[in-house]
């Protein structure tokens, strides 16, 4: 399993509110490299099997609604250690105990407006990835 290689999105909000570029460059400033990008919108469908495994929680219903309510940017990264790293880049779920520096203090609102995703282990970064991107797609 490939250990440097996560999969991100910037979300309805980030991208709504302008930020897509400066998240983008924080990430890239950051050294990873971008494989693969792309600007799209979830269908209700894809955003229910994208956090499937939050199906029977309560938020579940708000989480779909919520990264379906705009277009956001998909993207496959690249560099040593990238899951971790990006967890750390992107800061906790909830923006308040985000750290300073952070994509997710400095760009998101609240828990559910949270500005970006980051895959939570290799596993998931190859499945989210495929889930987004053919290997056609990817540089
Ligand atoms: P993500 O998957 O989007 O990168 O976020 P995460 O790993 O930091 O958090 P996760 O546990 O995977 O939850 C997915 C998204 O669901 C919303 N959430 N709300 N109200 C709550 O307690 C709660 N917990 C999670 C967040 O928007 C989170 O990003
Ligand atoms: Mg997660």
């Amino acid at each position: 399993m490939a250990t440097n290689r996560t999969f991100t999105m910037i979300k309805p909000d980030a991208v709504a509110n302008g930020h897509a570029g400066k998240i983008i460059d924080h990430i890239t400033q950051a050294g990873f490299k971008i494989e693969a990008l792309k600007y799209t919108r979830l269908s209700t469908e894809m955003a229910g099997n994208f956090y499937g495994i939050h199906r029977e929680r309560s938020f579940f219903g708000e989480l779909v609604s919520f990264m379906t309510s705009g277009p956001i940017y998909a993207a496959i990264l690249e560099k040593d250690n990238a899951v971790e790293d990006f967890r750390k880049l992107i800061g906790a779920t909830d923006p308040q105990k985000a750290e300073a520096g952070t994509i997710r203090n400095l760009y998101a609102k609240s828990i559910d407006a949270n500005a970006i995703h980051g895959s939570d282990s290799d596993e998931n970064a190859e499945i989210e990835g495929n889930f987004f991107f053919s290997q056609f797609e990817r540089f």
